[in-house]
């Protein structure tokens, strides 16, 4: 589904702040799989993400996805078939805009029928509908601009309009960490409910231990630009978050070094 194959990349590369963030790190990724993220800070996370999602070309490797080489194909054209959040609720939506106008501008961009004046009204009940299913009541406030959302809020309908034309993939970047808990354990669970319906193949970075256990199907540790650990089924079933940070120890010859580490979900 999404295969990374010997993936190489070096910030700065020939100046004494060259950085080598991702070392010959390959994985594959399956069709529908649901895979939770962790590392220490700096461990290249992100940069995998920004490699999946064309911000930057790598300087050596393969990205397959859905069986296409997508490894030099431009960021925009790789954005129709990738949604991502970040962890910053203001990206991903423009505050100067409407709901329904945010909503209309990803759907031109995956609709090439669409006309670009105006909503049409069956546009709109769609628009609705879907803003029905976060269960925010956005759906009575079409007309409002997003800037005047709460961050969870935003985030949310961040979230629908990523997945309204359903993606190949799904990234969250720590979508969640900005979120006061009960805000974020809403918009977890929007997740998992979107997820589930599109059967979407999902990576999440997250800073919550538990979560990255207990949430999908699969947890990937990542450490200094490699991936140090890979687990899923009975493995990972019978995982606890004390043995996760013992392997993680073993794997790595160092702690889980976080700043944002949250082992519980209280
Ligand atoms: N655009 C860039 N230019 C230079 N260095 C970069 C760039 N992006 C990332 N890096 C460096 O690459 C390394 C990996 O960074 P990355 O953001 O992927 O870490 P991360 O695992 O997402 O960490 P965090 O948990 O703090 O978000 C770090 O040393 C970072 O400083
Ligand atoms: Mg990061």
């Amino acid at each position: 589904m999404l295969e990374l194959k010997n993936i190489n990349k070096t910030f700065n590369k020939g100046t004494p702040n060259a950085k080598q963030a991702l070392h010959d790190l390959s994985i594959h990724f399956r069709p529908g799989d649901f895979v939770s993220i962790i590392g220490s800070n700096g461990a290249g996370k992100s940069t995998v993400f920004n490699a999946i999602g064309g911000s930057f070309l790598v300087d050596s490797g393969h990205i397959v996805l859905d069986g296409q080489d997508i490894t030099f194909m431009p960021e925009y054209k790789r954005a129709v078939h990738i949604g991502r959040l970040f962890q910053d609720p203001l990206r991903g939506t423009a505050p100067n805009m409407t709901i329904e106008e945010n909503m209309a501008m990803v759907y031109l961009r995956s609709n090439k029928a669409r006309s670009i004046f105006g909503i049409s009204s069956k546009e709109r009940d769609f628009f609705r509908s879907k803003l029905q299913e976060l269960g925010l009541g956005l759906e009575d406030r079409l007309k409002s601009k997003v800037g005047l959302l709460s961050g969870g809020q935003r985030q949310a309908l961040t979230l629908l309009m990523a997945t309204m034309t359903t993606p190949k993939v799904l990234l969250l970047d720590e979508h969640t960490a900005a979120l006061d808990p009960a805000t974020a354990d809403k918009v977890l669970e929007l997740t998992q409910n979107i997820v589930k319906a599109g059967n979407i193949t999902t990576l999440m970075i997250t800073h919550n231990i538990s979560s990255a256990l207990a949430l999908g199907n699969r947890t990937v540790m990542m450490n200094n630009g490699s991936v140090i650990l890979d687990i899923s089924g009975d493995e990972r079933d019978r995982m606890t978050v004390p043995e996760l940070l013992e392997l993680f120890k073993e794997k790595s010859h160092t702690t889980l070094d976080d700043d944002r580490i949250l082992l519980t979900n209280d």
